[in-house]
């Protein structure tokens, strides 16, 4: 599943978001990029002059980010780590100017349950002045993805599609994606 994160992701804006973060941090430059995935938004903070510690607890992306990565072996780290772990981390206190959760990770269950073991963790990794920044999923966002399959073509040459339903439950407050991937080879379905 990790071979196919960065094509189900291609519609995202990665350098927007680091423009953002760089707005956000005109100056300063250590970020902590928690639950990295495939590291695109380490290569744009990267490109944007600043030193990314990044960290996912999936080996698969971990392995993608590096590779993707290896051109800015001098900025960034990318480590297989539990966020939840991160306290356990001595040498990384008051390192950091910010802290990145993005592609809307804090609404991933349970992630949201644990938000105030989050900032606990966060608490003690960030400078004074440090700031937590993440992203969370509205309803636009997702209206747009949801209204049309996204089709893309594998590194194989074989053709992807990639439907996103929503079903919203406004009197729960909830709402329910279910992701359903077709993968084609030439002459059927794989
Ligand atoms: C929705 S993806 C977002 C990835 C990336 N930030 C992006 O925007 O493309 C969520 C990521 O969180 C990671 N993850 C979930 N729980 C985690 C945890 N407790 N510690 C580290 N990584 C975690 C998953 O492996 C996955 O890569």
């Amino acid at each position: 599943m990790a071979s196919f994160y960065d094509l189900d992701h291609q519609w995202r804006d990665y350098a927007k978001q680091a423009d953002l973060v760089r707005e956000i941090l005109p100056e300063s430059g250590e970020v902590l990029d928690l639950c990295c995935g495939s590291g695109s938004h380490a290569v744009q903070l990267a490109l944007r002059g600043f030193n990314v510690f990044a960290v996912d607890r999936s080996a698969d992306l971990v392995l993608q980010a590096q590779k993707k990565l290896a051109d800015f072996s001098a900025q960034v780290t990318v480590q297989e780590e539990d966020i939840f772990n991160l306290h356990e981390w001595i040498h990384l206190h008051s390192r950091f100017d910010a802290a990145l959760l993005l592609g809307w990770t804090l609404s991933v269950d349970p992630m949201f349950e644990r938000l105030e073991k989050l900032l606990d963790v966060l608490s003690s990794l960030l400078k004074p002045e440090g700031v937590f920044i993440f992203d969370a999923p509205i309803g636009t966002n997702f209206n747009r993805v949801s209204q049309e399959p996204l089709e893309y073509e594998t590194p194989q040459g074989s053709r992807g599609v990639l439907n996103i339903e929503m079903k919203k439950d406004a009197k729960k407050k909830k709402v329910d994606f279910s992701y359903r991937w077709n993968i084609f080879q030439e002459g059927g379905k794989l």
